[in-house]
């Protein structure tokens, strides 16, 4: 592939939102790497992506260090993309990763402990080829760890200049009130919390979105199409390319039942109606929220990133389509 120059009118596309009460903005849309990226995936696809990410202003990428398949996979094909195009954007980019999941095997390598996530951010930045990371998060809340330990771990971390920012993933309201405490006391830079949110997914309504505007932190919120259920791909019968037929996703064809085709039919129309595609309808439906600072949207094509980036030219709606919708869904 020839040498890459990023599009001079990228920051004429995008527009920016502030992170909670930060200095970091972040786009609108923001990219994920979860799947897509990994060595199954088609190398020269994954970088197309990127390349038109950063060309529209996307300038946050999200990993975790057990992205791929196999685990670690995306981030060692982040890194070598990274060296060959990004590098001298380095300081134009936003680039997170995350440990909490399973990652090795054995006690030390899943959960919250401060042994696994300092070990799991230096393998993440080896794999990366990066000095650092912009954001770090605990990618999920472990029962049994002491949160005084975890939080502590994401403090040494930034003191350590292995991250500028920490975040936290999918923690419920009253785990972010406390893990906010305690960051608060050791003055660790919190920004972010990583839930997921979408028109079917909207557990973040009751409390935890009230809670990080109360705190001052932003939302960057993940699945916005519900693992594209939340487009017009499903609509008639499972395409062979799409996530509900790929083997070993977390989407399984069970999931496409007639009752949500149905829903999404409905969604589709009312999309229609706005002139949009129902991938931009459902992105725009969570932009509505000024506390949603970003939508982290995942795509297998160049040509699913650019549809998912029109819907921020359309984030209104009406209070009749509002209900509307609200009424489809309950269905
Ligand atoms: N913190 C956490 O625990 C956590 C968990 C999950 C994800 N995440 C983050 O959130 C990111 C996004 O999650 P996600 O991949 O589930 O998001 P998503 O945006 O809900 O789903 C992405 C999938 O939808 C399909 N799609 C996207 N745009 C489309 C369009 N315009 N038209 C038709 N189909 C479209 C593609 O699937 P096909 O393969 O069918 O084409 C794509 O891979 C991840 O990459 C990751 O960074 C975080």
């Amino acid at each position: 592939m020839e040498e890459y120059t990023a599009s001079e009118e990228r920051y004429n596309k995008m527009k920016f939102r502030r992170c909670g009460k930060s200095g970091i903005k972040l786009p609108l849309i923001s990219l994920g790497l979860w799947h897509n990226f990994g060595d199954n995936d088609d190398f020269e696809n994954a970088r197309n992506i990127l390349r038109t990410a950063f060309d529209n202003g996307i300038t946050h990428f999200d990993l975790a260090n057990n992205y791929g398949p196999p685990y670690g996979s995306a981030e060692k094909n982040f890194g070598k993309i990274f060296s060959q195009d990004f590098k001298k954007y380095r300081d134009e980019l936003i680039i997170s990763s995350k440990a909490g999941w399973d990652m090795w095997p054995g006690p030390y390598g899943d959960f919250g402990s401060r042994k696994y996530l300092i070990a799991s951010l230096d393998q993440s930045l080896k794999r990366m080829g990066l000095d650092y990371v912009d954001i770090f998060y605990h990618h999920r809340p472990d029962p049994e760890t002491p949160l005084e330990e975890t939080m502590g771990a994401l403090d040494q971390i930034v003191r350590q200049g292995k991250a500028l920012y920490v975040g936290i993933s999918q923690y419920n309201a009253e785990d972010t009130a406390k893990a906010a405490k305690i960051l608060k006391e050791q003055k660790t830079p919190f920004l972010i919390h990583q839930p997921r949110y979408n028109m079917m997914d909207r557990w973040v309504e009751d409390g935890l979105l009230d809670t990080l505007e109360k705190i001052g932190i932003g939302s960057i919120v993940f699945s916005p199409l519900e693992q594209g259920i939340l487009t017009s791909k499903y609509l008639h019968g499972i395409p062979e390319d799409s996530r509900a037929a790929t083997e070993g996703s977390y989407l399984d064809k069970s999931q496409i039942t007639d009752a949500v085709v149905k829903q999404v039919q409905q969604l589709n129309e009312m999309a229609e109606k706005r002139e949009q595609s129902l991938a931009q309808m459902a992105v725009s439906w969570l932009l509505k929220d000024e506390r949603v600072s970003s939508v982290l949207v995942g795509v297998s094509k160049v040509s699913q990133l650019k549809d998912n980036i029109e819907a921020i030219n359309n984030i209104d709606f009406t209070a009749e389509e509002l209900r509307k919708i609200d009424e489809i869904l309950k269905e």
